[in-house]
């Protein structure tokens, strides 16, 4: 490591864990059957206990649903169906009082068609917000009166569709490249920057910690607007992915470099951009470099994207080596180049990840949920937990009917398999699969608290507003709390999934020299099933170094490259928490998705 990196240098939002919410879903308090502000804020104590010090909630403002909150008709005010600015004023102040912070969502990308700069916007060529989106005429328009959108772009939550949607009001098309309801604002235009830096400080000077900020890598459009390559057949796909043209941009850092400017300079923030599709990181550190002035932190997709070929709703395979070479790629970068990364498996837009990277079956379920959460608290980088995760919530199953998904992502892609596969039955099944597999609804049925009516999520006889899970009854926080009732130092019990989680974050922190802010060294590279890497805190007082195995199979695997003599092992995800046989000579045997983490002798 350079020697005047920053990389070790404490600071708040490094060692923080955060906590993902996604409020619908969350806790309903009303009787609406759909989560609310005053719900987060009755499950404050929970959180604490977890060991939780931010809570980050997907967007809660006013805004007509159309995918979730991500369309946002009024930035400053709170949607009724989640509360009242009152309701969130309570909300900081009861984080505060147990010493944890509240992070908002920044969706800034796009607004809502029904934001009132967007309705202005519309009503005529010639109002002063017009430009405040991306209005452009016809590329064509047919003998018939069809107009031909400016380019072949498709929408991002619906790939049979055009990114550009045609207004009748003043015969031109806006760009909408998510959905026709959440038009891109316009960066080039200052005054739509002021207004951004607006509503930051609005959040900010109301006590917010910061900001999560909605694929924040897409405010910089190439204003040419090209034709996308033709990467999908044309014959079943009228528009093409053109992301590379509007992810990273020109001006990307020219704006972020003024939001910092403008806004966070200001203040003592935790900032994560999302930023999918950016791979490069000589790019990614021009964002997250320790002097770089424009976001303390980023969430990477090639982890979570490991399946993703040009389409989401598809299906990849993938193994274990290129898993690891992912994790210790950005492990690795960020310490050599002096940069600061986040650790998330999970959010609101990606199937579960015990479902997607271990084995959901009833028999290796919890062992499954606990390999990853053993991975994601000895990671470095500021870890997110989503929602759920901490108790091994799966995906919904294959049995589950199509009209239980909600999503306007699984419902576009669902209209398109049924009206080109509509006589292809095989088809249609894989469609489902693909569905079961990567909707983005997995990560959307409602908290499973307890095992009263409606799981605890909303009073008995409301329906939540989206289908619970079915095993609500025996997978739920409330048992896997009480799950072992007596001594915590009694080894010879194994821990639920929730108990396991709270274990490593206070492990975490109580080490945080070592796993937060401590070198990485990936061990067996080559191995095809066991994830093995070593940490190393940079203590003056010389280094602490941990070894943890990962066992990423359902067979039994024999690990000979532990480092060193251990001096004890600290936690497992078996029985007894221990490993059964220690090392010797740096060997372990691992059984089907155990995972250990031990110290090593200095
Ligand atoms: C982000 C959000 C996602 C949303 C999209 C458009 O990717 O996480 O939920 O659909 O942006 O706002
Ligand atoms: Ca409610």
């Amino acid at each position: 490591m350079a020697a005047k990196s920053s990389f070790s240098d404490p600071q708040w939002w490094k060692e923080a864990v955060v906590y993902q919410i996604y409020p619908a879903s969350f806790q309903d308090t009303n009787g609406d059957g759909w989560g609310d502000v005053k719900g987060i804020t009755s499950r404050l104590d929970y959180l604490k206990s977890l060991g939780v010090d931010v809570v980050w909630s997907s967007p809660i403002f006013k805004s007509p649903q159309a995918d979730m909150g991500y369309d946002i008709a009024d930035y400053k005010d709170i949607d009724p169906a989640y509360g009242t600015l009152a309701d969130v004023d309570e909300l900081i102040a009861e984080a505060a009082k147990r010493d944890m912070k509240v992070m908002m969502d920044l969706v800034v990308n796009h607004t809502s068609n029904m934001h009132a700069w967007f309705l202005e916007s519309r009503s005529s060529k010639t109002d002063p917000k017009r430009d405040w989106y991306i209005w452009k005429p016809p590329k064509s328009v047919s003998p018939t009166g069809e107009p031909e959108p400016p380019n072949n772009w498709a929408q991002i939550l619906g790939e049979a569709n055009s990114a550009w949607t045609y207004d009748e009001t003043t015969k031109e098309y806006y760009l909408s490249v998510f959905t026709p309801e959440q038009p891109d604002l316009n960066w080039e235009n200052p005054e739509v920057r002021a207004a951004v830096w607006d509503v930051m400080h609005f959040w900010l000077d109301r006590g917010a910690a910061g900001f999560r900020m909605d694929v924040i890598n897409m405010i910089s459009k190439v204003t040419s607007y090209p034709d996308a390559p033709v990467v999908l057949d044309p014959a079943s796909h009228k528009y093409q992915p053109g992301t590379q043209f509007f992810t990273n941009g020109p001006k990307l850092h020219d704006y972020l470099q003024e939001m910092h400017r403008e806004v966070l300079s200001k203040h003592d923030t935790i900032t994560v951009g999302e930023m999918p599709g950016v791979s490069d990181p000589a790019e990614i550190l021009r964002t997250v470099g320790a002097h770089a002035g424009e976001l303390r932190m980023i969430f990477i997709f090639d982890l979570v994207d490991i399946d993703k070929p040009n389409v989401r709703m598809a299906l990849k395979p993938w193994d274990v080596k290129e898993m690891k070479g992912i994790i210790s790629r950005w492990q690795r970068a960020m310490i050599e180049r002096d940069g600061w990364n986040s650790v998330f498996i999970e959010n609101h837009d990606n199937p579960r990840s015990v479902s997607r990277y271990t084995d959901d079956s009833d028999t290796w379920r919890d062992k499954g949920a606990k390999l990853l959460a053993l991975m994601q608290t000895t990671l470095g980088g500021t870890l997110f937990v989503y929602q759920g995760e901490e108790i091994g919530i799966r995906n919904a199953p294959l049995d589950w009917d199509t009209a239980e998904y909600k999503d306007i992502e699984t419902v576009n892609y669902w209209k398109k398999c049924e009206a080109i596969y509509a006589h292809n039955p095989e088809k249609l099944a894989e469609g489902r699969k693909i569905i079961q597999m990567k909707a983005r609804d997995h990560a959307r049925t409602p908290m499973q608290w307890d095992s009263t009516p409606n799981a605890g999520f909303a009073a008995e006889g409301v329906k939540p507003w989206m289908r619970l899970m079915d095993d609500w009854p025996t997978v739920n926080a409330a048992a896997q709390m009480q799950h072992r009732s007596g001594n915590a130092a009694d080894d010879d019990e194994e821990l639920s999934v929730w108990q396991f989680w709270q274990r490593g974050l206070a492990d975490r922190k109580e080490h945080k020299d070592v796993f937060v802010y401590g070198d990485y060294e990936e061990l067996s590279p080559q191995d095809e099933n066991v994830f093995a890497y070593v940490r190393t805190s940079h203590n003056s007082t010389g280094g602490e170094k941990w070894v943890v195995v990962l066992n990423f199979s359902g067979q039994e695997q024999s690990y000979h490259g532990v480092p060193g003599e251990l001096e004890f092992w600290a936690a497992g995800t078996y029985t007894k928490g221990r490993p059964e046989k220690a090392t010797k000579g740096g060997s372990v045997t691992l059984r089907p998705w155990e995972g250990v983490l031990g110290k090593l002798k200095a």
